[in-house]
């Protein structure tokens, strides 16, 4: 399939053929493709839980107030933030940057820039993730508003901002997932309609992670597209600077 066909293919479906099942290797497969997604600072702050057991997918549909699209799916996909985990995904990434460096970058300008991506993994890095009732927030918008009267800064630093910096990357892997199903033919629906703590419940899941996205899957039935796409005027969408 064509890139066009892939997203022409991809609906958010709302009926699934229950005489129709899904290969769960191939569906991994697209869990792993979407590792491929960009995020913030490669950090990779999201887990994804494939759910194929008959009575977990049953909780979850119930946690999904019992949507159609939930009640028939095959299987699901829980895309979580792990936002709890900064620690070890900065010590990991800088460790890895490390051995990058040392394999790729000429002999003189190693040392320099191992101890760049040290700061940044090592200091910035839990400095921006860093929660703590708001107050960690706080003094980073405070800091941000004094260094941008000199110079541009990123201004959206606070706890809130920092969630959706982590959220935004989640959901283009969650994307990334979406697509890669379409082009195996299958069908998905994102939802997020759905009762959090519920969802935690039904995956066993630590209270710090929060859900993003729960992608229902299978393969579609006539009615389970409803009807045509509509879009907002590309005119308005788009803007030419
Ligand atoms: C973040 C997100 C949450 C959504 N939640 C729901 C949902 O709870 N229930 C539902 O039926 N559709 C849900 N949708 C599907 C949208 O309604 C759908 O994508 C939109 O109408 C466009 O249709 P299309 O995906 O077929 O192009 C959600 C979509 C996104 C991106």
């Amino acid at each position: 399939m064509s890139l066009q066909e892939i997203l022409d293919h991809r609906r958010a479906i709302r009926h699934y053929d229950p005489e129709k099942p899904l290969d769960p290797e191939r569906v991994k497969e697209c869990i792993r493709m979407a590792t491929l997604a960009p995020t913030s600072s490669n950090m990779q702050l999201w887990e994804a839980y494939h759910v194929t057991d008959k009575a977990v997918l049953e909780k979850l549909a119930h946690a999904c107030l019992d949507q159609l699209s939930a009640r028939s799916a095959q299987e699901m996909v829980v895309f979580v933030t792990r936002q709890d985990l900064y620690k070890q995904h900065a010590e990991a990434a800088r460790k890895f940057e490390e051995g990058n460096q040392r394999r790729h970058a000429p002999k003189e300008k190693q040392e320099k820039r191992i101890k760049k991506w040290d700061t940044y993994y090592g200091k910035v890095m839990p400095f921006l993730y860093s929660r703590g009732f708001g107050l960690w927030g706080l003094l980073r918008k405070l800091l941000a508003q004094l260094i941008g009267l000199s110079r541009p800064i990123v201004r959206q630093v606070s706890e809130g901002d920092i969630r959706v910096v982590v959220h935004k990357s989640c959901a283009l892997a969650a994307q990334t997932f979406m697509l890669a199903m379409s082009e195996a033919g299958y069908d998905t629906c994102p939802l997020e309609g759905f009762d959090s703590l519920l969802v935690k419940k039904a995956l066993g899941l630590p209270r710090k992670v929060e859900i993003n996205m729960v992608i229902t899957c299978g393969i579609r039935q006539p009615d389970g597209v409803w009807g045509d796409r509509y879009r907002q005027p590309f005119s308005e969408t788009y803007h030419r600077v």
